[in-house]
């Protein structure tokens, strides 16, 4: 789900509404227990990701330290 916002989500959200301004999740690592994203915005709104990553977890119900 969180290494698809990228590709899939942010791709369909800027079809529906080609004037947001989303951010670029570029994904560096993954495998089955780690993933390791790089986040970048000229909006620097990191803590509103952090809150969606924890909730994302949150609504699977599952867990992760996120770092
Ligand atoms: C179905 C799920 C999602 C939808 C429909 C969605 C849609 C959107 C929309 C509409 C915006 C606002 C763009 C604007 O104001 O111009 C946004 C921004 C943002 N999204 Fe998503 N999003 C989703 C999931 C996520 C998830 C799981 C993350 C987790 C990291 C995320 C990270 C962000 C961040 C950080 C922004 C703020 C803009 C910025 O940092 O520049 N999104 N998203």
């Amino acid at each position: 789900m969180l290494s698809s916002i990228e590709n899939h989500i942010h791709v369909e959200v800027k079809k529906n509404y080609p004037e947001a301004e989303l951010p670029t999740f570029i994904v560096e690592e993954k495998t089955t227990d780690l993933l390791i994203m790089v986040y970048k915005s000229s909006r620097a709104m990191y803590y509103f990701g952090l809150g969606l990553m924890n909730k994302t977890f949150e609504h699977f119900n599952s867990s992760a330290e996120i770092l």
